[in-house]
């Protein structure tokens, strides 16, 4: 019986991770470590559409940086499209001759059963058996022939055959977290870009941090690296995650961050990228760090900015913590320094310090409930990067945004919003222009079974988020469930 990890089960099938464990949850298919069978998935998904568009479309934007080159620039391989095109054909092929390995090892047992009836048979019974399974096996020649060439399980094998030469998915323990790297990346960036909180420092080969141990598959070394990992832990099979690459599947022992006290306090000298003015008296500030220095934190933190002439304001991270380098802010205009600076002095470019993470506003991994999202106003900001965040980890079930301002033009993110409603079977908004508790309740609990377990996050001004909380708390929902963060008025 062959299986499949969730995550590769999951991209086989064209579907999230998050609606494959809600199957599991309900008893529809079975999992064995972790795994589930090709049979069941291909029980649970007949019309699984085993054209390999998606995993091609998905490759057109790797081949341009996967191209080796010789020392002299000359081109090593031959033209990425005619390398995707024979690897399709090679996977096609050992799919289909590990089908008929398969069906071979069917028949060869059948046959032996057969042997052994006809070892035990009379005499007189022996030639009418050998001409019943004469008969037999040429039926299941036929049959074999017949079955090859569509077999389902063949154009799967295919299928996963062919992503496994474009993507090595990497699972790491203790946590038993899993991702694809994909192209030329590191194991480091696949992993940022996953959502996981692996641990680093430079990202460039100098201070160690990213040091994980082998325990199975094969690595590539990307860049030759200054800090020195030890003969002996070289032969226990540590790597640094920054500088190399996977080319197999790997089994990774590496340490995560699981808590926001896992995290470093951290400090970096960063700049002004751009300023987007979303309305006179609202700018979203996108503040990018140097390559050598991402900002780790967990998506829903905080993070303090420090202005050139010395004004300083903490504010929450509107970002996915998969891109630490760009690190958007947004700021109201208001009567405090910090604000009037941005307003009036601050340009692209000007050096913004950063300091941080702070705060405990974060998502609950560990649970795949369905998340319900409650944004007043700018409280929008952090609930951006949870969503962000939430998307990227494909664990939870699915998410309801409430957003809720008090005037129509507030909206300044609905964009984003309708894309992600656009994009997601697992994803609703709904605006609102009313801050009364009453009223929003009143919508909320007309979306939501109260019999379903569930995660709330509201951000916003406290006068607007603790009534919420408590109405919550009235209508039983447990105080655990219940995640808020304070923000500006
Ligand atoms: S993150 Fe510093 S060596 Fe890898």
């Amino acid at each position: 019986m062959r299986y499949l990890s969730l995550s590769r089960a999951a991209r086989l099938a064209g579907i999230t991770r998050a609606e494959l464990q809600t199957r599991i949850r309900r008893g529809d298919v079975a999992t064995f470590e972790g795994s589930v069978a090709v049979n069941d998935l291909l029980r649970l998904y007949p019309s699984i559409s085993l054209r390999d568009d998606d995993a091609l479309e998905r490759v057109e934007r790797i081949k341009a940086d996967a191209q080796p080159k010789l020392p002299t620039g000359e081109t090593a391989l031959p033209d990425p499209q005619v390398l995707l095109s024979r690897l399709h054909g090679l996977s096609q092929t050992v799919a289909s001759q590990m089908s008929d390995i398969e069906s071979l090892k069917r028949l060869l047992d059948q046959i032996g059963e057969r042997i052994d009836t006809m070892a035990g048979a009379r005499e007189s019974e022996v030639s009418g058996l050998a001409r019943e399974a004469s008969a037999w096996l040429r039926d299941a020649r036929d049959r074999l022939a017949a079955e090859a060439a569509t077999s389902a399980h063949s154009q799967l094998y295919a299928r996963d055959t062919f992503l496994r030469i474009m993507a090595a998915n990497v699972k790491l323990i203790p946590s038993g977290h899993d991702f694809f790297v994909e192209g030329n990346e590191t194991i480091l960036d696949a992993s940022v870009r996953a959502g996981l909180k692996l641990s680093y420092g430079c990202s460039s080969g100098n201070c160690g941090n990213c040091k994980a141990r082998l325990m199975s598959g094969e690595t590539w070394k990307m860049r030759d690296h200054d800090y020195v990992i030890s003969e002996r832990e070289k032969a226990m099979g540590y790597i640094l995650t920054c500088s190399h690459t996977a080319v197999t599947d790997l089994v990774l022992e590496a340490a995560e961050a699981l808590s926001v006290e896992d995290l470093p306090r951290q400090e970096i000298r960063a700049s002004l990228r751009k300023m987007e003015r979303l309305s006179p008296d609202l700018v979203m500030l996108n503040v990018q760090t140097p390559r050598t220095q991402t900002l780790r934190f967990m998506a829903g933190q905080r993070a303090r900015l420090t202005l050139e002439d010395g004004t300083a304001q903490e504010l929450p991270i509107a970002s996915c913590p998969c891109n630490g380098r760009h690190l958007w802010f947004l700021v109201r205009r208001g009567d405090d320094a910090f604000s009037q600076a941005v307003f009036q002095h601050l340009r692209q470019g000007q050096m913004v310090g950063v300091e941080g993470p702070r705060g405990d506003f974060v998502l609950r991994e560990d649970s795949p409930e369905p998340a319900v999202f409650v944004a007043f106003g700018d409280g929008i900001a952090p609930i951006k990067s949870l969503i962000e965040h939430a998307i990227s980890i494909d664990l939870i079930e699915s998410f309801q945004l409430y957003w809720t301002t008090s005037y129509p033009e507030g909206h300044h993110q609905g964009r984003w919003c309708r894309a992600l409603k656009d994009a997601l079977d697992n994803f609703s908004f709904t605006p609102l222009l009313s801050n009364e508790t009453a009223d929003v309740l009143d919508v909320m609990r007309a979306d939501f079974s109260e019999a379903q377990p569930m995660r709330f996050y509201i951000a916003g001004p406290e006068n607007d988020v603790e009534p919420l909380r408590a109405a919550l708390l009235g209508i039983g929902i447990e105080p655990n469930r219940i995640a808020i963060e304070h923000t500006a008025s």
